[in-house]
């Protein structure tokens, strides 16, 4: 289905380098080396002379993206990190004290201290216990109460990969919020499995969704994007707020406080627009190659890995069934620092997380380098 050399020929880096760490930060393609320069040429030589261009160009950028995962594009906002965007709904929403917030205990940090920050305005952090790294969904739905606000999962679970089923997880929130008659916002940390994974946000309802795009979306750190949903929009506050989060933002002289009705009241200033070029770089790639096609190729050398490492007896942490495959595997040797140590040697970049090693391959990775890697664990 794929070219793969001819795929391979954007990734310079895999020239140098077996690359299975985009669940930590992914390399660039050349289509973000063809952005960044013309942004460099353009600045270099001109500034901010035709600034309409670009920003003619971020928009058409947060366009291709709500296409992307069929949403809206007044629910898409540009972020610096997913902290940041997870951080922008735990303190936009007007919390009660006693309310409480609902995550599972092994969620990245970004998805934890967000919330744990507002235990100073009296809201619990309420946790759900996860039994060899699975989300159980009975537990959560027994979880919530009347005083639930919200439900913050990762899509796809850094440490073993585990997917969420995220239409399960919206049906719930949708149930309790009519049972209670309150409002249980659904909010995913999403960065895990946007560019891997085909996301139809119209199918579900996700109320608020926040990613960077260095990992498995191919593009540079500090840029980001951030959904939400439209129904919450007038609901959620934006915590930070700048020139750019009213009507008319260059209307300078003209002071009001009407915000602005879309997620764009969210982007308080100036924005990384170089960072932002390289996501729609990424938005064109995936276009090109059809992301359920990419996903379908980064499940099968999961999916490969994952048999390769049961047949030398590896210990694995992911669980291996399809329902819950992601991009990430994750396994125990007898001695981790020394395969760790010995692989990096072989020029092949991966992770060592706490007591287990991480692979994470891509769509332009290939078999024969999952190969190489389990020949040298
Ligand atoms: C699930 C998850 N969320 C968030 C992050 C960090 O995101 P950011 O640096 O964009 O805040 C990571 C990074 O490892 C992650 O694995």
């Amino acid at each position: 289905m794929f070219n793969i050399n001819e795929i391979r020929k954007n990734f310079p880096v895999t020239k140098n380098l077996i690359y299975l760490d985009h669940a930590a930060v992914s390399p660039l393609h050349n289509g973000s080396k063809i952005v960044l320069e013309a942004y460099t040429e353009h600045f270099l030589n001109q500034g901010i002379r035709n600034y309409d261009y670009w920003y003619e160009k971020t928009e058409q950028i947060r366009e291709n993206f709500a296409k992307f995962i069929k949403a809206d594009k007044l629910e898409i906002a540009f972020i610096k990190s997913t902290s940041a965007g997870l951080s922008m709904l735990a303190n936009g929403i007007n919390f009660q004290e006693g309310e409480n917030v609902i995550i599972p205990d092994i969620e990245f940090p970004s998805n934890i201290y967000p919330w744990l920050n507002l235990q100073r305005k009296g809201v619990n952090v309420k946790f759900l216990k996860c039994e060899q790294g699975i989300l159980d969904l009975n537990k959560l739905e027994s979880l919530i109460d009347e005083k639930t606000r919200v439900v913050s999962v990762s899509w796809v679970q850094f440490t073993n990969g585990y997917k969420v089923d995220l239409a399960k997880i919206s049906k719930i929130c949708r149930n309790k919020s009519n049972q209670y008659e309150k409002k249980i916002y659904f909010c995913v940390d999403a960065i895990q499995g946007l560019g891997a994974l085909e996301l139809d946000i119209s199918k579900f309802n996700i109320d608020f969704l926040a990613a960077d795009g260095h990992k498995w979306f191919l593009a540079a750190e500090g840029a980001g994007f951030l959904y939400c949903n439209k129904n919450i929009l007038d609901d959620i506050q934006p915590a930070t707020v700048g020139w750019k989060s009213v009507i008319n933002p260059l209307d300078f002289t003209n002071i009001h406080f009407d915000l602005e009705k879309s997620a764009k009241k969210f982007e308080e200033g100036s924005m990384n627009l170089a960072g932002i070029l390289t996501l729609g770089a990424s938005l064109e790639l995936f276009n090109k190659y059809g992301i359920n096609n990419i996903e379908n190729r980064i499940l099968n050398l999961s999916k490969y890995a994952f048999k390769l490492l049961q047949e030398k007896n590896i210990e694995l942490i992911t669980k291996n069934e399809d329902f819950c495959r992601s991009g990430i595997i994750s396994f125990k040797t007898k001695n981790i620092n020394a395969d760790y140590e010995k692989l990096l040697k072989l020029n092949v970049q991966f992770s060592k997380r706490g007591e287990s090693l991480r692979i994470s391959p891509h769509f332009y990775n290939t078999k024969q380098e999952i190969e190489y890697f389990v020949d040298n664990l």
